[in-house]
């Protein structure tokens, strides 16, 4: 599969350093940006030719799009690059509205083309074992579960955060795709969604090195949200999501189980530890890891949908699940400014497991 990105920023320093390295499939052409200079930058880097985002689109030698652009701009992207006949693989979320998410998978479908949406991290060797365990009953059936995520802001690093808050922006649909991925992976659909939010700092100053240093960004969005999710199984999920807190002990993701606990690592990342502790153990204990992605894997959904593409096989990070995980994250921030409970419509079954025993570099998905 041939590739080309377009969105030349943060992101896409670590996707090019992967899939032009770790991974074989796709294989990077070129890259495009509404600022050419990051387009030429990038391509400079990585060896690869800088374009037009129209010469991109127009281009019949690339196959598929790897849309890294702002969230706001995500579904233009998606739905330009459907529209050329090329596949694509959005950075998350899917779209900032449930309707725009389901009018990029109907242009997708109307054509016979593919999308896949990050995280990836839950194919990650710290997921993919906690999955596993819970679906080998090793905690027995799921009661509950926790999933919490906290920062002062990413103004702190991010040299140009405008987009964490505004319109897709928030803790929640920033970084509870990573979370609430996992859960669903782990747990299922999920039905219902309660929720309280606020917006703590009517404004937040940039701190990051950069041009916008020093400068207040003016806050539109909610940025600190307590949701309760309930998951078709009955399941309920306590859901923490926060850019106002300075810092935490709270664990990052855990289930609990009519026969345990179970300590899985931060959906934010590929690695372990995975811990549990049933009730015939005195302590927590860790458990051998299933996979080898452990590090910083981005791209490996990427990668995984491109092998699917070309050889069979199901997507995992497909985009019926990027939809719900979307309809879920839009019903915790209805929730949370409305107080009324949010019914979630969308269909969804957890993705297959990736193989175990997968060897790096020979992925053979
Ligand atoms: N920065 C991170 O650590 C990080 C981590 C995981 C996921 N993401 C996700 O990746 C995406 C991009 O984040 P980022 O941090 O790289 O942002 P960024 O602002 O650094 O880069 C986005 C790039 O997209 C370009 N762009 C915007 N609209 C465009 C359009 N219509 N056509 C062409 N180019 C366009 C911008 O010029 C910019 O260069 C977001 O969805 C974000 O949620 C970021």
């Amino acid at each position: 599969m041939r590739a080309g990105i377009i969105g030349c920023g943060v992101i896409s320093d670590i996707y090019l350093k992967n899939l032009t390295g770790k991974y074989t499939n796709p294989v990077f052409t070129a890259c495009a940006d509404i600022r050419p200079e990051a387009a030429h930058k990038r391509a400079e880097e990585y060896g690869i030719r800088a374009m037009s985002v129209e010469e991109m689109l127009s281009d019949p030698h690339i196959d598929l799009i790897l849309n890294l652009t702002t969230p706001l701009n995500h579904t233009q992207i998606s739905l330009q690059a459907l529209e050329h006949n090329k596949h694509v693989f959005s950075e998350k979320p899917l779209a900032v509205t449930l309707e725009d998410g389901k009018r990029i998978l109907d242009a997708a479908r109307e054509r016979g083309l593919q999308v896949g949406c990050a995280p990836d991290t839950f194919l990650g060797a710290g997921l993919q074992t906690a999955f596993k365990a819970l679906r080998s009953g090793w905690i027995g059936e799921p009661v509950a579960a926790a999933a919490f995520w906290s920062s002062r802001g990413h103004e702190r690093w991010h040299g140009n955060p405008g987009f964490y808050y505004t319109a897709g922006g928030g803790p929640h649909f920033d970084m509870g795709p990573y979370y609430i991925t996992a859960l669903v992976n782990a747990l299922g659909r999920v039905r219902r969604v309660n929720a309280i939010s606020r917006r703590t700092f009517p404004q937040r100053l940039v701190t990051a090195e950069g041009p916008m240093h020093g400068a207040r960004i003016p806050v539109e969005v909610e940025t600190h949200l307590s949701a309760s999710l309930e998951f078709d199984s009955g399941v309920i999920a306590t859901v923490l999501m926060s850019f106002d807190l300075w810092s935490t002990n709270l664990p990052r993701l855990e289930f609990y189980g009519t026969a345990g606990t179970l300590c899985a690592p931060d959906p934010n990342f590929f690695d372990g530890p995975v811990k549990i502790r049933t009730q015939y153990d005195d302590a927590f204990r860790e458990i051998p890891l299933v996979n080898p992605f452990t590090g910083n894997a981005r791209g490996l959904g990427l990668a995984q949908m491109c092998q699917a593409i070309e050889n069979g096989g199901s997507i995992r990070s497909c985009g019926e699940q990027a939809l719900h995980v979307l309809e879920v994250i839009e019903a915790i921030d209805t929730a949370g400014r409305t107080g009324k409970c949010v019914f979630c419509e969308t269909p969804y079954d957890p993705s297959e497991l990736l193989p175990t025993g997968l060897q790096e570099p020979l992925y053979g998905f």
